[in-house]
């Protein structure tokens, strides 16, 4: 697999607590390519917590900057990409990743998403009385768009991590 996939990059998109970060690294060894996560460069660069980023700037200040560095990063080689649950909402990046490699559509159920992410204090979007009806409808909202972006649909389903990756294998 590794050779037929060359220094291909392998990108991957989907709701907040999919697994995009998990899956990533597990498939970054399994492939020998360079694991990067959107929102921890992001960070780096700013030097602050996503949620202070939504604060000072916004959500609009915060997806000018995810669209700055997802332009950058595709830039490399041989990366498997874990972008934010919002990379896809932008027209753009959407054609963007496309074009940049394999697009990997982590979809899961609301109900797992929501067991993911009940205790969660990093994500703005998910500060919320009903955590629940926040992620469905987000689910709602942005379905069309990881489809729309993915090459590849991998349900996440309850599955460990190992047969996960090894599903997601078999279909690159
Ligand atoms: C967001 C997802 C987060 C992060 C930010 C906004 C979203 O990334 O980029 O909090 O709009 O879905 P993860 O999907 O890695 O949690």
């Amino acid at each position: 697999i590794q050779k037929k996939l060359g220094h291909t990059n392998v990108i991957l998109v989907g709701m907040m607590g999919a697994g995009k970060t998990t899956i990533g690294k597990a498939l970054s060894s399994f492939l020998g390519k360079t694991f990067i996560d959107s929102d921890h460069e992001i960070q780096e660069r700013t030097g602050v917590k996503i949620p202070v980023i939504f604060e000072i700037e916004g959500e609009a200040g915060f997806r000018k900057r995810e669209s700055e560095v997802l332009a950058e990063l595709v830039e490399k080689k041989n990366i498997i990409l874990a972008t934010g649950g919002g990379a896809v909402l932008n027209d753009e990046n959407r054609q963007l990743l496309r074009r940049s490699g394999i697009v990997i559509y982590l979809r899961a159920s609301v109900n797992d998403l929501y067991r993911r992410t009940r205790h969660d204090k990093n994500r703005p979007l998910l500060q919320t009385q009903n955590l629940y009806a926040r992620l469905n409808e987000l689910y709602m909202q942005r379905d069309a768009l990881y489809r729309e972006s993915a090459h590849v649909i991998i349900d996440s389903g309850k599955q460990g991590v190992r047969f996960l990756v090894q599903k997601l294998i078999n279909r690159l």
